[in-house]
């Protein structure tokens, strides 16, 4: 069954320059198995044309509150019963203003005042200065006290130029929110799921290393976001400076040879497998006893191949979902294709990485690639990539499971 089967969902359209993305927001609503009415504001008609949403849900979009024809039909006090959740995207600083001093002046401001629907959800969208104005700041507040959730503003370059916050969070996101909420947060209840993260360290002397640069700042995102979906989590994690999320069974190794180790011994029970550790593919053939003098002009190390341990456990007869990740710098969607078919797994998440992307960094961008599908994942905090990609998880795993 879709996530949000059956779900009566009101969406508030106001004018911003973000107001484009509500099409697509009403589309994975619908999508996803939503009943989805729309209402716009009277400005925000002067940003995208009602049609759109009404080709798009199929049904009739209002602007209006004294409006004979649906006043006699559905009117405004029904279509406030029959809303399930009210969410606002993208929210104007006038929209939230409005909220928060309780006003009934037009049609979205009338329901959101006259609906006992529990969930209000809000994408605030702005101008940063507008955003960071105290007025909109206490607005928020507000809203907040009184158990509204506020979905971003991201960070960016914005349409007038400026850069800072106030952009609309993606479409993607507000759509996991609300499947978090209809789910209660739970999908993978009861699940056990065994990830890795962070680098390996592959000892040369009693003092030196091959390492990588991965920070496990991803997978110790990902630990976060599965646990907050109900799931059981070991997490296997290589030398970080990482807190151990809440919830989350930590087992800490060093070399590749360990992590396979415990990998293995976690590995019963597990309904899904998540590789997001940056292994390392050789090790030093030997270690030497001594630290290396720097008696010679050049040195040359012998390696041998690590095993590969995403293989491994995709390759056992009784497998869990397998999960891989692909950090490339170059070509990443033809790399990516061609591990997720070499390696036999279930989906793949690539990402470039370089100079201040991917590893050590704080956000991410993903291209997710499953058998029959994928997605892309706007460049968004590691939190909060990690929460998409943990629901596109359990689409899969769920339509595997349910097959
Ligand atoms: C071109 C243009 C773009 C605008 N973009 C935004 C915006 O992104 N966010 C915002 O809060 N207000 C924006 N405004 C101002 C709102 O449209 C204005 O406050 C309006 O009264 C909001 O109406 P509503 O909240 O009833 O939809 C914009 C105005 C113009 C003319």
């Amino acid at each position: 069954m879709r996530p949000l089967h059956g779900h009566r969902v009101l969406l508030g359209i106001t004018a911003g320059i973000a107001a484009y993305k509500a099409a697509e927001l009403a589309r994975l609503l619908v999508k996803d198995g939503a009943e989805v009415r729309v209402v716009m504001t009277r400005s925000a008609v002067q940003f995208i044309g009602p049609m759109t949403l009404q080709a798009i849900t199929g049904q009739p979009v209002r602007d209006a509150l004294f409006d004979p024809v649906h006043e006699s039909a559905m009117g405004h006090i029904e279509l406030a019963r029959w809303a399930e959740v009210i969410l606002v995207a993208p929210a104007t600083a006038d929209f939230i203003a409005q909220t928060a001093a309780g006003m009934a002046h037009d049609l979205l401001s009338t329901l959101c005042l006259a609906s006992a629907a529990p969930l209000l959800v809000v994408a605030p969208a702005m101008n940063q200065a507008m955003w960071r104005h105290p007025a909109t700041q206490a607005n928020v507040a507000l809203l907040r006290s009184r158990e509204v959730t506020i979905l971003g503003p991201d960070h960016g370059e914005q349409a007038c130029g400026d850069t800072g916050p106030g952009r609309m969070v993606e479409p993607a996101l507000i759509l996991a929110a609300l499947r978090d909420r209809f789910a209660g947060g739970r999908r993978l209840a009861g699940r056990r799921v065994v990830l890795t993260a962070g680098p390996t360290r592959e000892a040369l002397d009693p003092v030196r290393f091959l390492g990588n640069r991965s920070s496990g700042k991803m997978g110790f995102a990902l630990a976060s976001a599965l646990v907050a979906q109900g799931a059981e989590v070991v997490l296997i994690a290589g030398p970080v400076t990482l807190a151990t999320p809440v919830a989350v069974e930590r087992i800490d190794v060093e070399t590749a040879l360990q992590m396979r180790d415990a990998v293995f011994t976690s590995l019963p029970g597990a309904a899904i497998f998540i590789a997001c550790a940056a292994v390392a593919d050789f090790r030093p053939a030997t270690v030497a006893e001594q630290k290396i003098k720097k008696a010679t002009e050049t040195l040359t190390l012998e390696l041998i191949r690590n095993p590969d341990i995403l293989s491994e456990v995709a390759a056992l007869a009784d497998r869990p979902f397998c999960v891989g990740f692909a950090a490339e710098t170059h070509d990443v969607e033809t790399y990516a294709e061609a591990k997720l078919m070499a390696k036999g797994l279930d989906m793949i998440a690539a990402n470039q990485v370089g100079v201040s992307q991917g590893f050590e960094a704080d956000d991410n961008a993903l291209l997710v690639i499953w058998n029959g599908g994928r997605q892309a994942l706007a460049r968004q905090s590691k939190p909060q990539i990690a929460a998409l990609l943990v629901n596109l998880i359990a689409d899969q795993f769920d339509a595997q499971t349910a097959t």
